[in-house]
């Protein structure tokens, strides 16, 4: 089992975004999935329940705000799955944020590809530093959220990208309407029309990451 928070000292990055569609599309190629809503927005709460008819297809579960309630939560989710999604408020304070990182293996962490987002993303990297393991090396995964159409990442930002000890993943995720369209239907960008280049780059995201996850096990 493991545990995958989605985690960034700045808010908007993507984090629910990128959390919500990984999901579904882990739950489309047959992984037991569940999503721990450790934010107190409660935006993957919401996303999940915007369509009545048709349910968010992954199970989602409420977090309390301590971070004993956090760490109950995370117990009882990940029974019965083999990977536990957890989207994290934007802070590196807070107790959610720290019980989440604390318990995870692995902290996807969207970044906007420009100099200021970055600098701020310096935060949860300290944090997955300071905080203790809890037996294996907990790694991390930046991610390209955003990304303008046919702009490659400037030389800046990935001079910057090379400061952080974590892989940036392959896969960046271009700035499309698909995203918000998705968040206001409750449902991930596979079920929509027309929104191609969103499922195919999710799709390379969620493979992504699955093989930096089965490549890292003992
Ligand atoms: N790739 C994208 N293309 C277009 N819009 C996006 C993309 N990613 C996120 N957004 C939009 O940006 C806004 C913030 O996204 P999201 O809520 O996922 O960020 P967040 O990091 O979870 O925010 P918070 O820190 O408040 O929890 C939303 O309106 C979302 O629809
Ligand atoms: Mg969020």
């Amino acid at each position: 089992m493991t545990v995958v928070a989605f985690a960034n000292q700045k808010g908007g990055t993507g984090k629910t975004t990128l959390l919500m569609n990984v999901a579904a599309a882990l739950h489309h190629c047959g992984r037991r999935v569940a999503i721990l809503d450790a934010d107190p927005q409660g935006t993957a709460s919401r996303w999940s329940q915007a369509n009545r008819q048709q349910p968010f297809p992954v199970p989602i579960h409420p977090a309390g705000r301590s971070a004993e309630e956090v760490t109950k939560a995370i117990k009882s989710a990940r029974r019965g799955v083999d990977l536990l999604l957890v989207d994290c408020p934007p802070s590196v304070e807070g107790e959610e944020t720290r019980a989440a990182v604390s318990v995870s293996d692995w902290v996807v962490i969207p970044v906007a590809p420009s100099p200021p987002d970055l600098w701020a993303t310096r935060g949860i990297v300290h944090l997955m530093a300071a905080l203790p393991n809890k037996g294996s090396r907990r790694h991390g995964l930046l991610v390209a959220n955003r990304v303008p159409p046919r702009s490659a990442l400037g030389r800046d930002v990935l001079e910057l990208l090379a400061e952080f000890e974590f892989p940036l993943a392959r896969t960046a995720i271009g700035a499309r309407a698909a995203y918000a369209q998705a968040a206001a239907l409750g449902c991930s960008v596979l079920d929509l029309k027309r929104a191609d280049a969103a499922c195919a780059e999710i799709q390379a995201l969620t493979e992504e990451l699955l093989s930096h996850i089965d490549g890292a096990r003992p």
